[in-house]
């Protein structure tokens, strides 16, 4: 079993200066901690991290106490960083069946929820998210920000990472992609493939902004450590 973690993006949201991945919570790295949480669920031997193109060594010193964390540099869009990472993976992980993609900001992801995904996929879904039910009410507003309709949230869902994928299928849809996207499932849905989903939990937010860094600080990081 193999995950990518695209960790290329520059993080500009959370205005600390570094890239996204490289910003402590609780003294460690959001993308040491996710790669750490992803071995530790027991389902997954490889990570491969694409990392910005010009700190694949600094990514990699972070990752150094992990000898199953590969670096390989990332592209100009998330896709291309993840189809990088992809194509690693056949070198790192010729044997896998299963592939995981895991945002590094969803660090605090609990094991259950990395080893719910892989079930999923070993029993047979060709692709699987982790989700949540939608809390807040939902409205599709127009240009000028005037509603337009309510959305039925009972039918919608949040979808978390790690997404998981029998690696044929996400293979075959990256080959398909022509264009950017910012989930991987969607690609399968393109195709006509079948995703199913997997309950996700609150602490595998995406740590986006400031607010959520320290909601991470205050209750996730003491929580673990
Ligand atoms: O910017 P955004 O939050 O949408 O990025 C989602 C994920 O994709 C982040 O983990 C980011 O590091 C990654 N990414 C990447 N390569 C890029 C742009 C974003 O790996 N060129």
């Amino acid at each position: 079993m193999v995950a990518l973690v695209p960790a290329a993006g520059r993080g500009v949201r959370l205005g600390a200066g570094v890239p996204k991945a490289l910003v402590p919570v609780g003294g460690r790295s959001l993308l040491s901690r996710a790669v750490r949480g992803l071995l530790a669920s027991g389902r997954v031997q490889h990570v491969v991290v694409a990392a910005p193109p010009d700190q694949v060594e600094v990514v990699a010193a972070e990752l150094a106490e992990l000898p199953s964390a590969h670096v390989v540099p990332g592209g100009a869009e998330r896709t291309d960083s993840v189809r990088r990472a992809l194509d690693a993976a056949a070198q790192v992980a010729p044997d896998a069946r299963v592939v995981l993609v895991h945002d590094a900001a969803r660090a605090f992801t609990p094991a259950s929820v990395i080893q719910d995904v892989v079930d999923a996929v070993e029993q047979g879904a060709p692709a699987v998210v982790p989700v949540l039910p939608v809390t807040d009410t939902i409205k599709q507003v127009d240009d000028a920000g005037d509603v337009v309709s309510t959305v039925d949230r009972a039918r919608l869902r949040a979808v978390q990472t790690p997404q998981g994928f029998a690696i044929d299928v996400l293979r075959d849809a990256y080959a398909a992609a022509g264009d950017i996207t910012t989930d991987d499932a969607g690609l399968v849905e393109r195709l006509g493939g079948e995703v199913r989903t997997v309950p996700g939990h609150p602490h595998a937010l995406k740590i986006t902004t400031a607010f959520d860094l320290a909601i991470a600080e205050s209750v996730l990081a003491p929580a673990e450590d």
